[in-house]
């Protein structure tokens, strides 16, 4: 698949690697350049505008800051409407870092959803450090994920796949918020010095 990333940081480059050892052809863009051209060398990609890091994707992964995500799709075009149609994964956290607590109102997932018109957006890949997707002796986990659309709910599941992961569908969009405050409950307790691990029941499968 052609993959755009837009994004240069930590979970960019780690899911640029993860997608490019599985054959997928990568795209990276962000505000720096030279970040972006750094992740395409690395992983045998390409680097580029965001503008063009969106057009003729078979899917995008949005690998921004909170505090960027508007500047970020409006640099792409997307809030223009450049990003209709295409599978968009968030994998955003609106967090008070340190403390959990959700920033946004709604969920992230669906403020992306407003800010790019036809975007297909499907949560996934928000619950998990980076390196889960890159260190050679990560356990598989189950990625908990939403989306509206399913042709692109089906596409995140392939790329999930393809990081190593489990996908597990939840349902529509309207369950970001519950999967994203999963995420804050977990950098909650673990930045409280709790193991999260030891913070939720065995259940029997
Ligand atoms: N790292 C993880 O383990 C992990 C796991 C799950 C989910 N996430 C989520 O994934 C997203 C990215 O996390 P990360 O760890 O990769 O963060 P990071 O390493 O700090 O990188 C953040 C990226 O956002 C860009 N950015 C910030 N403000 C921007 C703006 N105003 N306009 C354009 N670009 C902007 C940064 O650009 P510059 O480099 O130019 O500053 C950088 O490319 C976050 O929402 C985070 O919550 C991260």
């Amino acid at each position: 698949m052609r993959i755009g990333i837009l994004g240069t940081g930590t979970l960019a480059a780690a899911l640029a690697e993860s997608w490019a050892r599985a054959g997928h052809d990568i795209e990276v863009g962000g505000r720096s350049p030279e970040k972006a051209l750094a992740i395409a060398e690395k992983v045998g990609g390409h680097a580029a505008h965001p503008r063009e890091v969106v057009r003729d994707k078979d899917s995008v992964l949005l690998a921004v800051s909170w505090s960027g995500i508007e500047d970020m799709l409006r640099s792409a075009g997307a809030t223009e409407g450049a990003l209709r149609g295409t599978p968009v994964i968030d994998p955003t956290n609106a967090v008070e870092h340190g403390v959990g607590v959700l920033l946004a109102e709604t969920s992230a997932a669906e403020r992306v959803a407003e800010l790019a018109p036809g975007a297909h957006v499907v949560k996934a890949f928000h619950l998990f450090a980076a390196d889960q997707w890159t260190r050679p002796d990560a356990s598989p986990v189950t990625v908990a994920m939403c989306g509206d659309a399913p042709e692109a709910v089906r596409v995140a599941c392939g790329l999930v796949r393809d990081a190593g992961g489990n996908p597990a569908v939840l349902g529509p969009l309207s369950r970001a918020r519950q999967l994203e405050e999963a995420a804050g409950f977990v950098i909650g307790l673990a930045f409280s010095g709790f193991d999260p691990n030891s913070a939720v029941p065995r259940v029997g499968s």
